[in-house]
């Protein structure tokens, strides 16, 4: 069967009722978002294909590595056991959608790190913990190793229970929401320092780090600039800047407040009419934003920033998965062999036991 426009993919959606669950980042476009079950953040996504007990196939529309996420959580051996055995199947929206900042670490390079690093200090002191933008094997081998899972929503509560554990953190992949979270906690700088991937080389005061931060990024807030956020306020002074942690150092440190994409939800849903704010995170939310509060001024920290792999998540692209269910040919199915799961899991379980 073939799925032509969206009232057709809603009569087939329809069809299925609670057996199916569709996931959607708030980085999406608005046509495939109104499209969606539930909407949220990294973290919350995370919650609720952990949660859901009565789907029996969700279709996430993100990127690569949140569909893996989804697929440890909801076929985990306790709800394997409870469905007599039953996978539910994980169909990514769009299979061409990855996150490239999460392919800025591969297993190669962080154990060539983790050994590196144990030539110089105890690597039973070090606690590994990935942000969620990560492979499943970077995940895994943080579980591995005791560590533990992180978001944008999380990142200071999950950094402040590793520093509980071990006297270190190696902080995998994005060195920004890393040494932001760290400087907000109070880190000294000269105790946050960064492992060379390319040179191979550690710094001289590695001995005395409390964070050592991997040298990965998101290309998309990578690009905001803090010169333009300063230009910006003195044009307008009286908006409020807020951006999202994985922008750099000296934007976040500028702004009002810094805070995962629900964060930025919320501020502006608690604010009042007249409110003004330049916004620093990726643009389909942003233009969402704008063209939901028409009563408040929102405006881009500068030109808009697209994510590419999450614009690929098209209203097409979902019809495309749900006909995938229908004609049982998936395609875009993510499975994440268990070998790796059960380990992903592991630092998976330790960030949601969190709270
Ligand atoms: P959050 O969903 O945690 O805000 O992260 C943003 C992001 O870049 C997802 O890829
Ligand atoms: Fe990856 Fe950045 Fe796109 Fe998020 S916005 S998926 S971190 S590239």
């Amino acid at each position: 069967m073939k799925i032509h426009d969206v009232q057709e993919f809603r009569s087939v959606r329809a069809q299925w009722g609670k057996k199916l669950l569709i996931l959607g980042h708030y980085y999406i476009p608005d046509e495939t978002i109104a499209l969606t079950d539930r909407q949220g953040d990294s973290l919350a996504l995370s919650q609720i294909a952990a949660a859901d007990e009565t789907c029996e196939a969700i279709i996430f529309c993100g990127v690569h590595f949140m569909a893996e996420t989804a697929d440890i959580l909801a076929n985990s051996p306790e709800k394997l056991a409870k469905r007599d055995g039953k996978r539910i199947p994980v169909i990514l929206s769009s299979m061409t959608s990855g996150c490239p900042m999460a392919d800025m670490a591969n297993m190669a390079e962080v154990t060539e790190c983790w050994n590196r690093l144990g030539e110089l200090v105890n690597t039973e002191d070090i606690l590994p913990v990935t942000y969620v933008n990560s492979s499943a094997e970077i995940k895994a081998f943080c579980g591995r190793h005791g560590g533990v899972v992180c978001t944008s929503g999380n990142a200071r509560r999950v950094l402040e229970w590793a520093l509980k554990q071990k006297s270190r953190i190696l902080f995998l992949p994005d060195q920004h929401l890393g040494r932001n979270t760290a400087l907000e906690m109070g880190i000294p700088r000269e105790q946050i320092v960064m492992w060379k991937k390319v040179e191979g080389a550690l710094p001289e005061n590695i001995k005395n780090a409390k964070i050592i931060l991997w040298e990965g990024f998101c290309p998309v807030h990578n690009q905001m600039d803090a010169q333009k956020a300063a230009e910006l306020k003195t044009e307008n002074p009286n908006a409020k800047l807020i951006v999202h942690p994985e922008c750099v150092q000296e934007l976040v440190c500028q702004s009002e407040s810094a805070g995962s994409t629900a964060f930025i939800i919320k501020e502006i849903q608690n604010a009042q009419s007249g409110d003004r704010f330049i916004i620093g995170t990726e643009s389909h939310l942003v233009e969402r934003l704008k063209n939901e509060y028409p009563e408040l001024s929102i405006q881009h920290l500068g030109k808009p920033h697209p994510c590419e792999d999450m614009a690929r998540n098209t209203p097409e692209s979902l019809f495309s998965a749900l006909e995938q269910l229908e004609n049982d040919t998936l395609e875009n199915l993510v499975s994440v062999p268990n070998e790796i799961a059960k380990d992903a899991r592991i630092a998976l379980e330790n960030m949601l036991n969190l709270g």
